[in-house]
């Protein structure tokens, strides 16, 4: 099949390489020209594993072509997949500017009937506008063809992007025949292995997408609610999500608790649908608490600190991990700009490390005195007052404890994500605070000698 990617971004570039790994021919456009030459040169303008070697193998093979002329792209291709991005607007609402610019570019060029897939996170609704958008343009540029719009939410996850798409739980397709079809037999290699295809109204479609996000946005949320209430008892989280998970109808994923949920999507997409329940009249009370208590964890970390600390003023404190989950290099609402930010008021100096955001996060920070970037982590542990992990990245939690107590002492650790066993920690005689756990403090060593 003939297809084209709008967007070379997480989605649209895995999309597009995986669907030429499928045998299709992909062309993927992308309005940012720097990005696109360098994949043309093959190469790969984001980390994600087993990205770079596909994109090699499918360039190689002319399956896969990157261009910025959308016309090239329109002119050439049966089905139109739109993976742009819908950020934030101001109000919290989705912006889907991008995805319209695209649609607009498509009618302008198409030239016979062709099916528009919206891959692109949308709000419910959103097919259905494009498609009246599409109907009167239409209709100014007197083309006599159809052009049918079809949802195709995306849930894979950054870091195991390329994994998720080639081995999705479902594919979900919002639309009616015959362009169902088509979307159809453009996975027909993955549904021939087993991967269950649900066909849906679009509206269900982009619906689901959403609703999926905020359940898992609010398991964690719950999850870092009750966390609060286990350091008050000094009960441990990890026990609790281990004896919920093991509940079938609860089940084990999207239970740890931690600093809270960053990234490109949870924040976006949970407010995009805060913001539709609200302007439809609905109470909105659930979603907004998800939100609520996800900004007040991201701050969890810093009260600790603080609270620690008589006066923050010339601390000194080195952080292990800046992205906002490990396995990726993307800082979009990463739980650790919160922090660096509130140390940074309260004039604190940080030695930062971070596997894969070090330029990335320089270019959000520039020139700060403040701040010195690391290379690696034993040097973000050196002449520093405390030691806090924003990203369990393995590095950190396969770091040897007793190494660990050689640089810091009795120097305090944050963990806002879990990365030790309380028994090593104790083991090693780390001084050390986590989330929703019992803290490993001077208080703890004076009880457990006295006891
Ligand atoms: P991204 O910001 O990484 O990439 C978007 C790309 O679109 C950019 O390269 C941008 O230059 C390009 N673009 C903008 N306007 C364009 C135009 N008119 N023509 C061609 N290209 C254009 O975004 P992303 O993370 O890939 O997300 C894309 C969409 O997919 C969003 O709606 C997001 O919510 C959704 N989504 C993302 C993920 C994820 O893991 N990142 C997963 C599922 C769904
Ligand atoms: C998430 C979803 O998992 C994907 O299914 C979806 O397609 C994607 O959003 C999207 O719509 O963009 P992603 O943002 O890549 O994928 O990352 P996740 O692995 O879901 O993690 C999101 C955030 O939640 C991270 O900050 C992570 O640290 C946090 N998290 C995750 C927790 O705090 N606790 C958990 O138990 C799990």
């Amino acid at each position: 099949m003939k297809i084209s990617v709008y967007g070379a971004g997480y989605v649209g570039l895995v999309s597009a390489a995986c669907l030429a790994k499928l045998g299709h021919r992909v062309i993927c456009v992308d309005v940012n020209e720097e990005k696109v030459r360098l994949l043309q040169k093959a190469r790969c303008p984001i980390y994600e594993p087993q990205l770079p070697e596909l994109l090699r193998e499918q360039i190689q093979k002319e399956q896969l072509v990157f261009s910025s002329n959308i016309k090239q792209a329109v002119v050439n291709s049966e089905l139109h997949i739109i993976a742009t991005g819908t950020p934030s607007l101001a109000n919290g609402s989705a912006d889907i500017s991008q995805v319209e610019a695209v649609v607009s570019s498509i009618v302008k060029w198409i030239t016979a009937n062709a099916t528009v897939l919206v891959k692109s996170t949308v709000p419910p609704g959103t097919g259905d506008l494009l498609q009246e958008k599409i109907d009167e343009e239409l209709v100014y540029y007197n083309k006599k063809i159809k052009i049918t719009v079809v949802s195709n939410p995306e849930f894979l996850r950054e870091g195991r992007a390329v994994y998720d798409f080639l081995n999705a739980d479902r594919i979900i397709i919002g639309g009616e025949a015959p362009s169902l079809f088509l979307v159809q037999s453009m996975y027909k290699s993955l549904t021939d292995r087993g991967i269950p295809l649900l066909t849906m109204s679009r509206c269900s479609a982009e619906l689901t997408k959403y609703a999926a996000n905020a359940m898992l946005a609010c398991r964690i949320s719950f999850m870092n609610q009750i966390s609060q209430l286990a350091e008050v008892f000094d009960a441990d989280i990890g026990e609790v999500a281990q004896g919920m998970g093991l509940d079938p109808r609860i089940g084990p994923h999207f239970l740890q608790a931690g600093i809270g949920y960053g990234g490109s999507c949870f924040p976006k997409d949970v407010r995009a649908l805060l913001h539709l329940i609200k302007a439809n009249n609905i109470n909105a009370n659930l979603f907004e608490v998800i939100d609520e208590v996800n900004q007040e964890q991201k701050e969890w970390l810093f009260r600790k600190i603080k609270n620690h600390f008589n006066s923050l003023k010339g601390v000194c404190i080195g952080v292990w991990g800046l992205s906002f989950k490990p396995g990726t290099d993307d800082l979009r609402e990463a739980s650790s700009l919160v922090i660096i930010q509130k140390l940074l008021v309260e004039g604190v100096r940080l030695k930062l490390y971070d596997p894969l955001t070090i330029p990335e996060a320089k270019s959000l920070f520039p020139e700060n005195e403040a701040l010195t970037w690391c290379n690696s982590a034993v040097a973000a542990l050196e002449k520093v007052d405390a030691l806090v992990i924003v990203t369990e990245w393995p590095e950190f939690k396969n770091f040897d404890l007793n190494r660990l107590k050689q640089y810091l002492d009795k120097k305090p650790i944050f963990d806002g994500r879990n990365c030790f066993d309380l028994s090593g920690v104790i083991a090693a005689k780390l001084f050390y605070h986590s989330v929703g756990r019992p803290a490993i403090s001077e208080a703890f060593y004076k009880e457990k000698k006295c006891s």
